[in-house]
């Protein structure tokens, strides 16, 4: 291993961290505009299978590969498979996590909008909630501005290194944001016509399926958890020795899901409850797309006392829980040009920023690139990612190798019965149900 590589300090920072990378805009601004296209509560039901037989197996095969090379992904494959082309994996995630930068670093440059709307009082001006939104979205040199503001603060946070900067602000703000997200679900449920909205989540209906459902639900799964491009391999690689990385792939994902639920259960009830037009709404949730949280959520502030107040304390949360995944985004793509480069943090932080700019701009000009990112990001590259890690880890890793990093060397007793059903989920199922959403999704 190598000394010089920073290691998180406590096992609660770690958690934290890797918490920090799930839990971001792919909860409470990605997972309802997917529930709303993917009807509701079939699009749950998916999901939460999805995260259960590959998110938290691929989790756990990330912290393995990290853990063990102490490496970028790139690296990290390099050093458990010299001389093959595993190392293209590793490469691709790099890719994958420069791809997301150039769509989400806009979304957060939205949430900035957001806390400066509601700190002056301008959003509760306007009562057009989606007018507003649009309006925000057709000033490009605007949101250039915000979105470059955001890259720089996030570079700002990868120079000050890994251990002050992630570990600190997760630990503090998560917390606070789910209670936040609990007083706004009991706000939202105790609207009046809000049931149908609780309805659409939670009731189950064939009627609203899209064939697309899988390979959105999959897609959702693997952004919302950070898996499928070596983030959290990268994450791993600064573990201590003694964190117990099923315990934590199991925590973290249950706490994404739990987040991604809540931000739902804030979200369909208000938008079914202050819609003006009840027969429409699914439709008008769907055609909404990625303005589903920036209209619905001013809407619910609207109805609250001291809305302004709320709104500010809202986005501010939702902008730290962002950067803490534009962290981990940009420390894969800076520890990879690092390490592999062999070129200094700060080289290797202005060139990814000089990359996300631009991506970031021309996404900020065009919706349609935006949408392309999005969308070859978690349906294509995420998936793809997975499917190879998860072939790594159940054929190609020494099984014994497996064995002392998920038991921490004996000092857990899983035995030998879950480790064979780990390999067989990472050999068989994971593989094989990936390709088949994979396959389905692209055909249908
Ligand atoms: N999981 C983050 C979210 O849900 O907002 C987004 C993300 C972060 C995806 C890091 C991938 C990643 F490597």
């Amino acid at each position: 291993m190598d000394e010089n590589r920073v290691t998180f300090v406590s096992k609660i920072g770690m958690v934290a961290a890797a918490a920090g990378s799930a839990i971001g805009l792919g909860n409470i601004w990605r997972f309802p505009s997917q529930t709303a296209g993917g009807g509701g509560a079939i699009f749950i039901l998916v999901y939460i299978g999805c995260v259960l037989f590959f998110g938290i197996p691929l989790m756990t095969a990330e912290f393995i590969i990290g853990r063990s090379s102490r490496a970028n992904t790139a690296g990290a494959f390099r050093k458990l498979a010299p001389g093959t082309p595993w190392i293209w994996v590793g490469r691709l995630g790099v890719l994958t996590g420069f791809v997301i930068m150039g769509f989400y670093m806009v979304v957060c440059g939205w949430t900035l909008d957001y806390i400066f709307q509601s700190l002056t009082g301008q959003l509760f001006s306007v009562k057009d909630y989606a007018a507003n939104f649009v309006q925000l979205q057709e000033n490009h040199l605007k949101q250039t501005l915000l979105t470059t503001i955001f890259i720089i603060l996030t570079a700002l946070f990868t120079l000050s290194g890994v251990k002050r900067g992630v570990e600190k602000s997760s630990k503090i703000f998560m917390p606070i944001l789910f209670l936040l997200l609990i007083i706004l679900g009991i706000r939202a449920v105790t609207l009046p016509g809000s049931s149908e909205g609780l309805a659409f989540l939670f009731k189950p209906e064939m009627k609203n399926v899209k064939s697309t459902v899988f390979l959105d639900a999959m897609g959702q799964a693997f952004f919302s958890l950070s898996i499928g491009m070596g983030c959290m391999t990268t994450y791993a690689s600064y573990f201590r020795n003694d964190v117990n990385l099923t315990k934590t792939a199991v925590q973290v994902s249950v706490l994404d899901t739990l987040v991604a639920i809540l931000a739902g259960v804030v979200i369909f009830p208000s938008a079914f409850a202050l819609t003006a037009n009840p027969d429409t709404i699914i439709s008008d949730l769907v055609a909404g797309g990625p303005g589903l949280l920036f209209i619905t959520i001013p809407q619910l502030f609207g109805q609250m006392s001291l809305s302004a107040l709320w709104s500010t304390f809202f986005f501010v949360l939702l902008a730290l829980a962002a950067i803490t995944s534009t962290i981990s985004l940009m420390e894969v793509t800076t520890i990879y040009l690092q390490e592999e480069y062999r070129i200094s943090r700060k080289k290797a932080t202005f060139f990814v920023c000089i990359g996300v700019f631009i991506t970031g701009t021309i996404s900020s000009f065009s919706p349609e690139f935006f949408n392309l990112l999005d969308y070859a990001s978690a349906k294509l590259m995420l998936p793809i990612g997975g499917f190879f890690i998860s072939l790594f880890v159940g054929w190609y890793l020494d099984k014994r190798m497996i064995m002392a990093h998920i038991t921490n060397k004996g000092t857990i007793k899983y035995g030998r019965a879950f480790l064979k059903g780990y390999i067989f989920i990472l050999r068989y199922v994971a593989p094989i149900a990936i390709l088949a959403i994979f396959l389905y999704g692209l055909l249908s």
